[in-house]
C-alpha cells in the first residue's frame, strides 16, 4: 500500500517565546488548584477549630488529702505542692492549707525545714510557717485555702475558696480545721 503522494509531513511547532504549550498550561492549572485547595483546607481548619473552646487541662480544685492521722504535728506536708500547689500544715490545733504561690510575682517559694520558713528562689522572699511574709519584696502573706473534713473523715482541700490574711480572712470558717487527735 503506497502513501497518498500529496500528504505532507507533520510539523510539530516549538512554542514561540512567550507562549505557553498545553502541556506547561495544564500542569499550571494544577499547581494553582492544589494551592487553592491547601489554602481552602487551611482556613476550614481555623474556622473548626474556632468552634471549640481552649481547655485547661488542671487538677480538680477539691481533693481529698487523707485521714488526720497520716499528717505529723508541726509538720509541712509537701505531698501536695506539685500536684495540687498547696502545703498541709498540722498543728497541735488542727490544719491550714497554704498556697505555694509566691505573692510577690508568683514564683513557688522552697519549705526550708532546718530555717523553718519557706523561701522564694526567685526575689528572696521568705515567709514563716503561717504563711506570714517576713523578708524580701512579697507584700503581703502566703494564701490559704479551705479546708474542712469530708464525711468519710478525709482532709478536704478546697482550693476554690481562699483566704487572705491582711483582709482579715484567715479567721472565717473553713481557713482553718481545728481538729484534735
Ligand atoms: S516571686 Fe517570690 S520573691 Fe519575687
Amino acid at each position: 500500500m503506497t502513501e497518498p503522494e500529496d500528504s505532507e509531513p507533520t510539523l510539530i511547532r516549538a512554542p514561540l517565546r512567550g507562549e505557553v504549550s498545553r502541556r506547561g498550561f495544564i500542569s499550571a492549572l494544577a499547581i494553582a488548584w492544589g494551592a487553592f485547595g491547601l489554602a481552602s483546607a487551611g482556613i476550614l481548619g481555623a474556622c473548626v477549630r474556632f468552634l471549640f473552646p481552649n481547655v485547661l487541662y488542671e487538677p480538680p480544685q477539691e481533693f481529698k488529702a487523707g485521714f488526720p492521722s497520716e499528717f505529723a504535728v508541726g509538720m509541712v506536708d509537701e505531698r501536695f505542692k506539685a500536684s495540687y500547689g498547696v502545703w498541709i500544715v498540722r498543728e497541735s490545733l488542727g490544719f491550714y492549707v497554704l498556697s505555694t504561690v509566691c505573692t510577690h510575682l508568683g514564683c513557688t517559694p522552697n519549705w526550708l525545714a532546718s530555717d523553718e520558713k519557706f523561701k522564694c528562689p526567685c526575689h528572696g522572699s521568705g515567709f514563716i510557717i503561717t504563711g506570714i511574709n517576713i523578708e524580701g519584696p512579697a507584700p503581703r502573706p502566703l494564701e490559704r485555702y479551705k479546708v474542712t473534713l469530708a464525711e468519710d473523715g478525709q482532709i478536704l482541700v478546697d482550693k476554690n475558696t481562699k483566704y487572705q490574711e491582711e483582709k482579715g480572712q484567715w479567721s472565717l470558717d473553713g481557713a482553718y480545721l481545728f481538729y484534735s487527735a
